[in-house]
């Protein structure tokens, strides 16, 4: 562990003060995945409150995604159907797919996904071909982000305005030792959905989060806003309080707190990627400003290990979904 890194965090915890939100969404459809609790409850309050027509909450438990919509009236008193609950499970392509083909079929238009669900698990468990974590933070909101992509543009084209993906990603990805990175050509998911005695579940989530920064960094190479009008970014929030460390011992999870954000707070940085401008298209954006990426990201190094990554998830990605990398529309 740097002491730079360190430094770094407790600096930002301590003295960043992240500005409010006073962009106007009116008129635009929005899906905020993860929303029913944490920092997409909060981001989806937000996007209510600063005009959203009709906000998507995408939730795998739809009972506890009525009583955050529920929530979010009652707060905002926003007109009655602004609020949807629609189910999906990021642990299953199933349910991406059936996800976004009903977003495809009955919404008019989507000018915003806000890809924020997450899942920080201390056990190794494995869902679809992969382990939970790259499952759900990498490789489902992959698939989710190019089915999608096609529906964002052919807004963008019929009104005249920007679309957004933006993923919910995190600082910690600066702090990942990604020893799974050392596996041979091709065998890198297949390496970390191997369980052995040198898995580390605590580096885990860390990994996802480079993997997940590479992806949209590929995706907005691949879909340049000059023929697009898509823009992909990546944003931080920092560290906040919320559900994410549910597996954590309660008495670690209480004393984490002294240094965390409130998810209202830290929300505010995912409202920012969602009408960012067009200098965050591929950039990583924590606390409400583009910075250049580091760690593993950056360089050659990051280049190529971009490269890597993205040569086995549209393999991965096309035996789910044929032709689903082709990015349709453009
Ligand atoms: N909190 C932080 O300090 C922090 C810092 C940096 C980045 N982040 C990122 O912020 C995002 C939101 O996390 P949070 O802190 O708000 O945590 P949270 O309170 O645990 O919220 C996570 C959300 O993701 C949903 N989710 C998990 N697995 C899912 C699945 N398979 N399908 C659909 N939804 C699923 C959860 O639903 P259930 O309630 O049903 O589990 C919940 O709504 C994550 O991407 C996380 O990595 C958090």
């Amino acid at each position: 562990m740097s002491l730079s890194l360190v430094g770094s965090f407790l600096r930002k915890q301590i003295c960043v003060k992240l500005p409010v939100p006073t962009a106007s969404f009116t008129d635009k459809t929005i899906i905020v995945t993860g929303s029913n609790v944490g920092l997409g409850l909060e981001a989806s309050r937000w996007l209510v409150k600063l005009g959203a027509a009709r906000v998507i909450l995408a939730c795998r438990n739809v009972e506890k995604g009525r009583l955050a919509a529920e929530d979010i009236r009652s707060t905002t008193g926003c007109k009655p159907g602004t609020l949807e609950v629609w189910h999906l499970d990021m642990s299953s392509y199933a349910s991406v797919q059936e996800f976004a083909d009903k977003v495809i079929a009955e919404l008019p238009r989507l000018d915003v996904l806000v890809a924020n669900a997450g899942v920080a698990p201390t056990k190794f468990r494995i869902t679809e071909d992969n382990e939970e974590t790259i499952t759900t933070n990498v490789v489902s909101l992959a698939l989710l982000a190019l089915l999608l992509h096609p529906k964002l543009q052919q807004t963008a084209v019929q009104h005249k305005t920007q679309t957004y993906i933006t993923a919910t990603g995190s600082d910690l990805y600066l702090w990942a030792n990604f020893k799974e990175r050392s596996a041979p050509t091709g065998q890198l998911f297949a390496t970390l959905a191997e369980k052995t005695k040198k898995t580390d579940m605590l580096d885990r989530y860390n990994v996802s989060k480079v993997l997940l920064l590479l992806f949209m960094r590929q995706l907005a190479a691949l879909a340049p806003l000059t023929s697009s009008n898509v823009i992909v970014n990546v944003t931080a929030p920092g560290f906040c309080e919320s559900e994410l460390t549910r597996d954590y011992n309660p008495a670690v999870n209480y004393a984490m707190k002294i240094l965390q954000r409130t998810t209202e707070a830290g929300s505010r940085t995912i409202v920012y990627g969602a009408c960012a401008g067009p200098e965050s298209h591929g950039q990583y954006v924590p606390e409400c400003q583009v910075v250049p990426a580091a760690g593993l990201v950056k360089g050659a190094a990051g280049a190529e290990l971009q490269a890597r990554v993205w040569s086995e998830l549209r393999a991965k990605l096309e035996a789910v979904r044929p032709g689903v990398t082709g990015l349709g529309y453009l």
